[in-house]
């Protein structure tokens, strides 16, 4: 079985803020650094989506890069993108919009709408130096 992997890159700009409510001020600086600043601050979020499977022998394709950027655009980028995460995005209201959960967010935004023989990875850059990747839960 020949298994390909397909990427497409998207990117968008949000802020956040993380915080503990039940933690002082003090120490969600000394946890959060600056990511805990009170009045938000952004981000420019740079984004691969990668879809791993079988070429399909009528196509040739994993999946339609064109699929996938609608995807990306409908789910991801006018969900996040310019918005204010933690108070504007109802998936962190009451999850701290950490790099780590930003990407599992997407992934289940996502998954439904891949197809199931298909594997689905996030990787998600918070800085050009900071990011995480997320593809899935281990069964
Ligand atoms: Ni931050």
């Amino acid at each position: 079985m020949k298994q390909v992997t397909v990427s497409r890159k998207a990117h968008f700009n949000a802020a956040h803020r993380l915080y503990r409510k039940d933690w002082s001020d003090t120490k969600n600086e000394e946890v959060f650094g600056k990511c805990s600043n009170p009045h938000f601050h952004g981000h420019n979020y740079e984004l691969i989506v990668s879809v791993t499977g079988e070429i399909d022998p009528e196509t040739g394709y994993v999946i339609d890069m064109k699929v996938l950027k609608e995807l990306i655009k409908n789910y991801v980028e006018d969900a996040f993108d310019h918005k204010n995460l933690n108070e504007q995005v109802p998936e962190f209201s009451s999850l701290i919009p950490t790099a780590e959960n930003i990407s599992v967010v997407i992934w289940e935004k996502l998954r439904p709408h891949i197809a199931n023989k298909n594997d689905l990875s996030i990787t998600l850059y918070e800085t050009p130096r900071n990011y995480v990747q997320f593809s899935g839960t281990n069964q």
